[in-house]
């Protein structure tokens, strides 16, 4: 395994990507891949206080895409440049991709400006592969409901997720070689096949 790659995991909440992740990171470790995991909003200190206020505070749908964007401004400078720059891969739980499906799709903020920040904050860097954990709206709602304390976008409707989700599957449309697209309402180990999947073709 030559050049270290960036990576992200994307998806509406109670789609199994974390759970998904985590084996992910794990068989490449095992293949003895030097690999950082990581998270957004969040990954630095500073990242993880701005995390506490978009996920609980109440707020401008601009203000939130702007702190979500100022905490990657400062995960990409301070950990996700240095690691990839060292030849250590990176996993990142989430990264643009959900400003755009969340406060573009689910909040209606214009792509345009999204676009703008996103130039700004990471314009040379793009991850080289991102996995879409798609599943339908009813489905990750059954899921979340089994858990007792729901973040401010968990406590969204159903009709904000399904924004979401179409604005996720909008980006795989437009860039579809950059995204491996995995059907999240499949069983564990049919999940785990089909990131098996991926990781030999890495
Ligand atoms: P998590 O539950 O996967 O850790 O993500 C936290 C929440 O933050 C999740 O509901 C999605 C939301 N989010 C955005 O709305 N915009 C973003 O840019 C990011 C990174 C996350």
């Amino acid at each position: 395994m030559s050049k270290a790659r960036f990576i992200t995991f994307e998806g509406v909440d109670g789609a199994g990507k974390s759970t998904g992740l985590e084996w992910f990171a794990n068989a490449l470790r095992e293949r003895g891949v030097d690999l950082l995991v990581t998270r957004e909003p969040g990954g630095t200190p500073l990242g993880e206080k701005l995390r506490e206020l978009v996920l609980h505070e109440s707020m401008h749908a601009e203000t939130e895409a702007m702190l979500m964007f100022a905490s990657r401004r400062e995960h990409v400078e301070q950990v996700i440049r240095p690691a990839l720059q060292r030849g250590t891969w990176v996993i990142s739980d989430r990264f643009s991709d959900a400003s755009f499906a969340y406060q573009g799709g689910g909040r209606g903020v214009p792509v345009a400006k999204l676009e703008q920040l996103e130039q700004w904050t990471h314009g040379d860097l793009q991850p080289d592969l991102t996995l879409l954990f798609d599943i339908p709206i009813e489905v990750a709602r059954e899921r979340l409901s089994n858990n007792a304390s729901l973040d401010k976008f968990e406590r969204e409707k159903g009709e904000f997720f399904d924004k979401v989700r179409q604005a996720y599957l909008a980006r795989v449309a437009r860039t579809p070689q950059r995204y491996a697209v995995i059907r999240a309402e499949k069983s564990l180990n049919e999940v785990q096949q089909q990131l098996a999947d991926i990781l030999a073709e890495l």
